[in-house]
């Protein structure tokens, strides 16, 4: 249950998190201040698998009280794990602690979303007005209303898999019904992994998706494609593996904390005539700008297919 009477965690104003805001660093007293009511929410975690642990990771992480976070998960093991490592309330199922709870987090699989909504609307309290914070990919908010039978404050959230890590990057989304207050809290919940993007449209939520959803494999199969390579090149794999890593960490940092744009440092390091030209040409002539384009909307297309699959059902 979620507790009135823990004691406020110590904060220093030393303590250093640098996933917030690539351009500059944040102290945690500083979100701390900029926060001041997400702290007192209780939040309900409704799916307590990848996506939710990393969630509770990243609020816990940033002074979040264990005593107002709980969990909602029919999987024992999960359970299990979220209950081990953060101390947490889970439950198979809860509809009172369902009821307290200020912020519902939805974090089951889009193919899981309607029944769970279905089984929330029955358990939830008419009279109870709680912020609907979605993170299922493609769930769309009139579904999301429509499965719970009433018009909540709902925001949908799109972040990407190093959110494990505390580097995610997620696209977000507000409904009419999302005020001042309710937007300060999603961003909160969002930004204890990593930074976040407001979106005016929420089919902008579709490109997201393609860019910054997937985003990470594309970057993974450069790499691969680089190490493979490098070996067919005479290199032994595990040096080709590492100056991958390196570079692919190099050049993220540059153009991290650089004022310039990508394009601006790619001519940079292209000294006419170089070593650097000589590869971009074969990539240019090979129309990579194209394919990259042509990816995306494959992706795009397909999130919007998913979506219409998931969530045009009654
Ligand atoms: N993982 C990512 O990087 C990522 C990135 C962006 C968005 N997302 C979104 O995050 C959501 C969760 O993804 P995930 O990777 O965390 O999935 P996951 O690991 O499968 O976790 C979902 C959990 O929800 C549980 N569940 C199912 N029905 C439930 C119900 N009615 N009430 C409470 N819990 C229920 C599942 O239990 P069972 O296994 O027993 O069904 C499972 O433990 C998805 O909608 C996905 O689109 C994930």
């Amino acid at each position: 249950m979620f507790s009135e009477h823990a004691t406020e965690p110590r904060l220093s104003t030393t303590d250093y998190l640098g996933v917030i805001n690539y351009n500059r660093p944040i102290h945690l007293q500083e979100l701390w201040e900029r926060t001041p009511r997400m702290k007192d929410k209780s939040l309900c975690f409704i799916g307590c698998g990848n996506m939710g642990r990393s969630l509770i990771s990243g609020l816990l992480a940033d002074g979040y009280r264990t005593e107002r976070i709980c969990a909602i998960d029919p999987d024992p093991e999960q359970r299990d794990t979220a209950r081990s490592r953060f101390g947490i309330e889970v439950y198979a199922d809860n509809p009172e602690i369902v009821h307290q709870a200020d912020v519902l987090v939805l974090a089951v699989k889009p193919q899981q979303m309607q029944a769970t909504l279905t089984a929330l609307a029955a358990a939830m309290d008419i009279s109870q007005l709680p912020l609907v914070i979605s993170v299922a990919a493609g769930i769309r908010v009139a579904a999301i209303s429509r499965w719970l039978g009433r018009d909540l404050p709902v925001v949908r959230a799109m972040p990407n898999t190093p959110a494990m890590i505390r580097t995610g990057v997620s696209g977000l989304f507000a409904n009419q019904q999302v005020g001042t207050e309710h937007r300060q809290q999603a961003e909160a919940l969002l930004r204890s992994v990593g930074a976040v993007v407001w979106l005016e449209e929420e089919q902008h939520l579709d490109t997201v998706t393609a860019l910054s959803g997937s985003g990470p494999a594309y970057f993974f199969l450069l790499m691969e494609l680089l190490e493979q390579a490098a070996v067919v090149l005479g290199l032994p794999a595990e040096q080709a593996r590492l100056l991958t890593m390196e570079t692919a960490l190099g050049a993220a940092k540059m153009v991290m904390e650089s004022s310039h744009s990508a394009a601006t440092l790619r001519q940079q390091v292209t000294s006419p005539g170089g070593t650097t030209e000589a590869a971009i040409t074969v990539l240019t002539r090979g129309r990579i700008d194209q394919l990259v384009l042509h990816a995306l909307q494959a992706a795009r297309d397909r999130s919007i297919e998913l979506a219409d699959r998931f969530g045009n059902r009654e």
